[in-house]
């Protein structure tokens, strides 16, 4: 949700801003705009739309020429997407990029009306900028940020110039993400890594209300109380590669291609001498036995994760598992306290409710773990353990690799947390360990066979609604599967758990409606069939997702797509899901749309 960028350096500023704008339009955005000190004064051109309207805007009314300058793209929150609620806000002094929410800037829009500023957006981000140019006296920058941050309630990541400074770019955050980069004589501010990667892998992180002064050949870090600080620098692991298309059409297309790689790899990063190991991360055996309860607490696809974990961690270790939609979790005063492990699981490891719910567990007493894709994002840094999952940069709006690696993670966990509470021996850990680690093979194989996915989409594209249905592990696939679906088609798509269908739904199966029937479940697969058999007899159009060579009674059946492998049912989740989010993939692009950018949704939710 809303990107950020900022520069300053010797290259050509507009071409960095709009380049690194370019590679944050994964976050989502309904406007954007750039603001650059040139000799004479800061240039802003802002527009509705996308970037391809900013480069028609910047060709008509001429780019800005200079070296410094910040850059955004919105996704409108308070007032409407429009060229006057686009960022650059300047007022006074001060221009400003904000990421966040305001939470009281109706109180300081009176406050700063009184004092006779009169606003030209309905933002709450405008109050930013004309408080920054309130508390700025001395010519003092730095004791205006701090002023200024003191009155804001809410979130912020702020890039922030002023007038009298041609050659400084400020920036501070809170509750927002907003990284550092390090170049050799330039420095960029930015909401994620990916938009300075070309230039630089070496980054700085700021705490809460940090505040970072970047010049040409200087850069300096204050903490909340305007006295000096030294950050420490790390090195990306991600590469440029990882964060462009590759010759694929699509970011999303690309991302699946990349799940064997992904899941693989994070695999390997937990298991020592093939077993299931989280000592490093301070999770020991001794841990695992003494927990009570488990919650998972998540949002979207990173919590169906979550419901693949519950069925997981309660089948083997025998431990009750919680799976809540974290923003329920943080408002509904939760009975969890000592003994609970909360996990929590997100991609990008900023989500506002993910974040929250972390915290409340942590004050009840909780000990909490977070599952995160983005070693550097707050959900990280604030459990109290952090599994990172390897899944680089997922730039496709649709989750795809970070939910596999979620999974493969949470399945080592259930193992090794079956085997501390003594429901499996060593030996059927490792061997569940082992099978699991041939995922990759049963997913590449599914990728292979992307055709009969394809053909599966061609006959859902035209149809209005249609339905998911499965059991068990199969019901937490379809759920996925119809998350997938619905956000990158439009289709209206529903998942049901197989046996509720008739206690309601069931009234909604006309003739030709398709009802996906996820079924790969042996235990209880025969009540699958029933319930499917239940649909067929409506006129239900029924695409049977199962294993290779499953039986079904004749003309029960419109399609199947069979998956092909021989892993445990436990684990038939990780290709299984790879075929529903290929049919969700081809269903958007034969329906003309960008999976990758689907309308109203953004990649990082930092909003409630
Ligand atoms: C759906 C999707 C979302 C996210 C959700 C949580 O494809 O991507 O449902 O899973 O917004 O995001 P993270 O995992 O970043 O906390």
């Amino acid at each position: 949700m809303c990107g950020i960028v900022g520069y300053i350096g010797q290259r050509d500023c507009t071409d960095v801003l709009m380049d690194g704008l370019e590679k944050l339009e994964y976050r989502g955005y309904d406007s954007a705009g750039i603001a650059v000190f040139e000799k004479t004064g800061i240039k802003t051109v802002k527009t509705k739309g996308k970037l391809k309207d900013m480069r028609q805007k910047l060709e008509t009314e001429g780019s800005p020429v200079g070296h410094c300058g910040i850059g955004h793209t919105r996704w409108a929150t308070h007032g409407e997407p429009s060229d006057q609620n686009s960022h650059p806000h300047s007022n006074g002094r001060v221009t400003i990029v904000h990421n966040g929410i305001i939470e009281n800037y109706i109180e300081l829009k009176e406050f700063l009306t009184e004092k006779g500023y009169v606003f030209h957006s309905q933002t709450d981000s405008e109050v930013v900028a004309c408080l920054l140019d309130y508390y700025y006296s001395e010519r003092n920058p730095l004791r205006a940020i701090m002023e200024t941050v003191k009155e804001l309630q809410g979130s912020y990541a702020l890039g922030i110039m002023f007038k009298d400074f041609p050659d400084r770019v400020y920036a501070t955050r809170k509750e927002s993400p907003l990284i550092v980069g390090i170049g050799e004589n330039e420095y960029f501010i930015a909401s994620d890594i990916p938009a300075f990667l070309k230039y630089t892998k070496k980054y700085a992180l700021l705490e809460d209300d940090d505040i970072v002064c970047m010049t040409n050949d200087d850069i300096e870090f204050y903490d909340v109380h305007g006295l000096p600080e030294q950050k420490e620098i790390s090195v990306a692991e991600w590469d440029v590669e990882q964060a462009q298309k590759c010759g694929y059409p699509h970011f999303m297309l690309k991302e699946i291609h990349e799940q064997p790689e992904i899941v693989q790899k994070t695999l390997e990063s937990c298991c020592k001498n093939g077993e299931p190991s989280f000592e490093d991360i301070g999770l020991t055996d001794d841990m695992l036995r003494d927990v009570k309860r488990v919650f998972v607490v998540a949002c979207g696809t990173a919590m169906h994760a979550g419901i693949i974990a519950r069925y997981a961690i309660e089948q083997l270790a025998r431990v009750p598992v919680t799976v809540e939609v974290a923003s329920e979790f943080r408002y509904m005063d939760p009975i969890v306290g000592e003994g609970d492990l909360v996990i929590v699981v997100s991609q990008s490891g900023e989500t506002a409710d993910t974040k929250a719910g972390l915290e409340l567990a942590k004050q009840k007493g909780a000990k909490t773990l977070a599952v995160v894709n983005v070693k550097y994002s707050a959900i990280a840094r604030q459990a109290d353990m952090f599994i990172h999952t390897l899944a680089g940069p997922e730039i496709a709006v649709a989750s795809t690799k970070a939910y596999t690696a979620q999974i493969s993670v949470l399945y080592l966990l259930a193992f090794r947390f079956a085997f501390a509470r003594g429901t499996i021996d060593r030996e059927r850990m490792n061997q569940l360990t082992a099978q699991l680690l041939t995922a990759p093979k049963a997913i590449q194989d599914v990728i292979d066979h992307k055709q009969d996915c394809q053909y599966i989409a061609s006959k859902l594209i035209n149809t209005d609604t249609l339905f998911f249905i499965g059991r068990s592990f199969d019901y937490a696939l379809s759920l996925e599967g119809s998350l997938k679906l619905k956000e990158i088609s439009y289709i209206h798509s529903e998942a049901y758990a197989a046996g509720e269908l008739k206690h309601g739904t069931i009234s909604l199966i006309e003739p030709g409606i398709p009802v996906i029937t996820v079924a790969t479940q042996s235990a209880v697969l025969a009540k699958t069939i029933s319930n499917m058999e239940e649909v067929k007899a409506r006129g239900g159009v029924i695409i049977a997702v199962c294993r290779k060579g499953t039986v079904f009674a004749a003309d029960s059946v419109d399609m199947k797509l069979e998956i092909d492998t021989d892993l445990d049912d436990i684990l038939v989740p990780l290709p299984t899901v790879c075929a529903l989010q290929l049919i969700a993939y081809y269903t958007s692009v034969l329906r003309g749309i960008d999976p990758d950018k689907p309308r109203n949704l953004a990649k990082s939710v930092t909003t409630e």
